[in-house]
């Protein structure tokens, strides 16, 4: 009865540390395709085509319904996976939907029309690859109306936290931040909308103040899928142990996740 959990990377892990603590029964299978990432700086036809290939992999692995805790796939190839690709038996689920409805304070399937909501200026911070589909916004215009929201890509930030550069990533989270600060001086939401930027959390919020309200995904992305589970016990797969699998090199990822998440972690060769 295992699920899969994919990120190009190590920015997965946030979604999956949320979703174990809610699921604990539930075995999970993680994919970090490390020797492709960054994925936010790729193609939308690469990122589809990589995505698809993980995608496999953790379908090999008895999970029949698989989560992409990464926006840039959710944003340039989720769309097209569930269009094109996906057979009726499994099930991709992405990241952006659980979000978008907690900012818009909707509850799972609710689709009446959009209506006004208590945010009106919303900093996005993603990455390119993310912003430039414009899928947020699209996401949010079925469901809000009158919110301005203004998009930050933050090049750079996942490359250095892959290379457990912590210092670089503040670094370049302040910038970023400032960027944005230019363009929308006083947001009242931020959206971190990479998995990767929760293990930055703390930089966003010193950066933007005390007085704006960070939003990430991982637990509003545990508690959908408890509910879809409910709702879909069906797709829980023939799976029966959790595993960390990485396109990357085994050793190096581990280390890099046990730093980052502060609980040993192995990864084996995907
Ligand atoms: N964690 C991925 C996301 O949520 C990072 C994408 C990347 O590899 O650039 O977008």
């Amino acid at each position: 009865m295992a699920v899969g959990v994919f990120d190009s990377g190590l920015g997965g892990l946030t979604v999956l540390d949320a979703l174990t603590k809610r699921l604990p029964e539930v075995p999970f299978v993680y994919f970090g395709d490390n020797a492709h990432a960054p994925y936010g700086v790729r193609t939308a036809d690469d990122i589809f085509n990589l995505t698809c290939a993980a995608t496999e992999r953790l379908w090999a692995e008895g999970c029949d319904l698989v989560i992409l805790a990464c926006n840039t796939a959710s944003a340039a190839a989720l769309k097209r996976m569930q269009e094109t690709w996906v057979p009726p038996e499994k099930r991709v689920l992405g990241v952006f939907v659980p979000l978008i409805e907690a900012l818009t304070e909707r509850q799972w399937g609710d689709n009446s029309p959009p209506r006004e909501v208590a945010v009106k200026h919303v900093a996005l911070f993603a990455t390119p690859a993310t912003v430039a589909s414009r899928a947020f916004q699209r996401e949010l215009a079925f469901r809000a109306i009158g919110v301005d929201v203004e998009a930050q890509p933050c090049g750079g930030v996942v490359d250095a936290i892959e290379q457990g550069d912590e210092i670089l990533a503040e670094a370049l989270v302040r910038s970023h931040v400032e960027a944005l600060k230019r363009r929308m001086p006083a947001p009242e939401a931020a959206i971190l909308g990479c998995t990767h930027y929760p293990l930055m959390e703390k930089a966003f919020q010193d950066a933007l103040g005390p007085g704006v309200k960070v939003y990430s995904q991982a637990n509003l992305v545990a508690e959908s899928l408890a509910d879809y589970l409910t709702r879909r016990p069906q797709f829980l797969g023939t799976g029966t142990r959790s595993r960390f699998l990485t396109t990357g090199d085994p050793a190096y990822v581990s280390n890099k996740a046990t730093q980052f998440l502060r609980r040993k972690i192995t990864f084996e060769a995907a």
